[in-house]
């Protein structure tokens, strides 16, 4: 459907040969099909050493544009959006491309008649309503950078994230439905807000219909205000290297960074890699099953599908209730022909049973996509039999908040597609594998540490008010390459399957906590002098989070320990970051420098203990025993 669409493997090893030689003339061709104010001077300028890296520099463009306007004409009466509530019962709500386009502007309105402005950054944390897509298109029109907080974060864990970006405003509602249940979403912005100096305007949505308190001077209601407005609302034109948005995600140390992703570049990469991927026709309904708040929301239900006027289907609910049928329910509903979900929502289903599913015709489907974690065999043939009837391509997307969109994936009935293997890079991605000397792996049937060693436009271009926590973070460990933190093999073929986390990120349900911010939050405990957490593979999740901790005294009941602990957790970053096991112990394995031997505790937590290494060298080598004994 797109211009830039590759249709046969041919086709992609052409485009792939040309992107490496000719890269600016590659994304130039692809950049042109958008709508720009102002034509860029220069494609590409990059160093990875700072690192700077500018696409499209010079460009005039708004992505709101891209997104809507363009679409007016041919596209005004098809749909957009498609909402689908937590409740089977409530009725969906459709958006064709006009009224989104109306919306997204009566939005805008509001927020520029509450003083927002380019530049400025707002903080969202609604639930999946229609008006969240909304409001983050609004920001994206007016020029505002938006910092989408996850629901499922906790107070404390939004008012770091306000803080660190010094938002003006927040974007809320009053509560949100998650299967049977409602949470005051309100009372946790109130609660955030006290440590919150910057926010001046709070514009609250109306979902429940709950009394919330609301702060005189700062809180309005969203259907009050826009009352106030037009529908009319040109887009501000934005630099293609101006701040689309801020994005926090957590990495090895300290507290979770704010990745910023740009406008021209981005929009140039979410709708190429989009359509190429999934393989996108006119006619497909396109639904992504996961929040805006993550990046895969950002970029596979809102903007890649939107840039490609394509109809993308929005769900508040959870994938079981009121069963475990849910899906595939709206699946046949809407006629879902493309189906986008991660790897902890499929085994999660699995271990539901088949009923669940064959209940459901299906018959809809084309192209089914898995992110955010490495898909197990058993998923991938429980997806690929029960979901897609053997006949429908299962494409495994590898990629990163920070990479802005897909990197690695089989495009849908193009390029090979392998069980549990992403695949061949996207034209334009220039993976390598390095070994644990640093040196480049060049051959095939190898596994190292994953890096990129070319610029691509979807690629972060700093970490918010620290610029030198991104050089660190991912252009230092290797001179001259960006380093992904995950360690890939790559087979015979060049098909890339990608391992897991090399550093110390644990991946759970395909969210990313490091270790040290849920230790960091552990050790808030009172009772708590110290205490060090690992990942071990869980069944569902893919990890679950095992926390080793030394108390000021052996604890009267440790289930009562325990569970304050998960409280300590659940109020510093959110219930998404609840430690699965928590076993207390008298100290932790330690080398003579101090240094937590984490290589040991993973394999406690594994339950494999059978060969943990050489513990010579630790400071006190009888702790290990005792931990081997007490694993839970
Ligand atoms: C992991 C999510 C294997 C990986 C888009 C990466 C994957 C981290 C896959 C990024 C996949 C994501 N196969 N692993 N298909 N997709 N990952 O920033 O470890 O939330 O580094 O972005 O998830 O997580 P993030």
């Amino acid at each position: 459907m797109s211009t830039t669409q590759i249709k046969t493997f041919e086709e992609y090893q052409e485009a792939y040969k040309r992107s490496v030689e000719d890269p600016e003339g590659f994304w130039a061709d692809i950049a042109e099909t958008f709508t720009w104010r102002k034509k860029w001077d220069k494609v590409l300028e990059w160093n990875f050493e700072e690192p700077d890296v500018k696409w499209f520099k010079g460009g005039k463009m708004n992505i709101t544009e891209n997104c809507l306007d363009r679409h007016l004409k041919t596209r005004g009466n098809k749909l957009a959006l498609i909402w689908e509530s937590n409740d089977p019962k409530e009725r969906f709500v459709r958006f064709t491309y006009k009224e989104l386009h109306e919306r997204v502007c009566q939005f805008a309105n509001v927020l520029k008649n509450n003083g927002a402005k380019k530049g400025d950054r707002i903080c969202i944390y609604m639930p999946m309503i229609p008006e969240l897509a909304i409001a983050v298109l609004a920001c994206a029109r007016i020029g505002a950078v938006h910092s989408v907080v996850f629901g499922g974060f906790s107070a404390a864990a939004m008012a770091d994230r306000i803080n660190d970006a010094q938002c003006s405003m927040v974007l809320t509602a009053d509560g949100l439905n998650r299967g049977a249940k409602q949470i005051p979403v309100k009372r946790v912005v109130n609660e955030a807000l006290q440590t919150c100096p910057s926010v001046e305007r709070v514009i609250v949505v109306e979902r429940l219909g709950w009394a919330v308190q609301m702060v005189e001077g700062r809180d309005v209601w969203y259907h009050d205000e826009v009352k106030k407005v037009g529908k009319d609302c040109p887009a501000e034109e934005m630099d293609a290297e101006d701040m689309l948005f801020i994005l926090y995600t957590s990495g090895s140390t300290g507290k979770p960074k704010g990745v910023v992703h740009t406008c021209g570049g981005y929009m140039v990469y979410a709708q190429y890699s989009f359509c190429n991927v999934f393989q996108i026709e006119e006619s497909d309904i396109y639904w992504c099953t996961a929040d805006i708040g993550w990046i895969t929301g950002h970029t596979y239900l809102l903007y890649g599908p939107l840039l490609s006027g394509t109809t993308t289907v929005m769900f508040e609910g959870i994938p079981t209730y009121p069963d475990p049928g849910r899906f595939w329910q709206v699946v046949d509903k809407f006629g879902v022909s493309v189906f986008y979900t991660a790897p902890t929502a499929i085994r999660s289903l699995m271990a539901a049973g088949e009923d669940h599913v064959l209940s459901y015709s299906l018959d809809s489907v084309r192209v089914l996509g898995s992110v955010g974690e490495p898909i197990n065999e058993e998923a991938w043939y429980w997806y690929h039999l029960h979901v897609g009837k053997d006949r429908c391509p299962v494409v495994d997307t590898w990629w990163q908040t920070e990479t802005g969109g897909i990197m690695i994936s089989t495009m849908a009935n193009v390029t090979p597609m392998k069980p549990s293997h992403a695949g061949l890079p996207l034209p334009g991605v220039q993976p390598i594998l390095i070994d644990s000397d640093g040196n480049e792996l060049t051959e095939n049937e190898v596994e190292g540490y994953l890096c990129m060693k070319f610029p691509w436009p979807g690629m972060i271009r700093t970490t918010y008010g620290d610029h030198e926590r991104c050089r660190l973070s991912y252009f230092s460990t290797y001179k001259g390459l960006y380093f992904t933190g995950d360690g890939a093999k790559r087979d015979k073929d060049g098909l890339y399957r990608i391992i897991g986390r090399v550093d110390d990120v644990i991946n759970v349900s395909g969210h990313r906590f490091g270790t040290a911010e849920i230790e960091e939050a552990i050790n808030h405990n009172k009772d708590v002098i110290e205490s060090a957490v690992v990942g071990y593979p869980h069944d569902v999740k893919g990890q679950g989070i095992y926390a080793f901790v030394i108390c000021n005294e052996i604890p009267e009941n440790a289930d009562h320990l325990r569970a304050e602990i998960v409280e300590t957790v659940v109020s510093k970053i959110g219930k998404i970051a609840k430690p699965d096991k928590i076993q207390v112990v008298s100290g932790l394995p330690k080398t003579r420098s101090g240094k937590i031997m984490r290589r040991i505790l993973r394999k406690v937590a594994e339950g494999d203990t059978s060969n943990l290494g050489d513990t010579s060298t630790l400071l006190d080598p009888d702790v290990v025993t005792e931990i081997v004994e007490g694993a839970l």
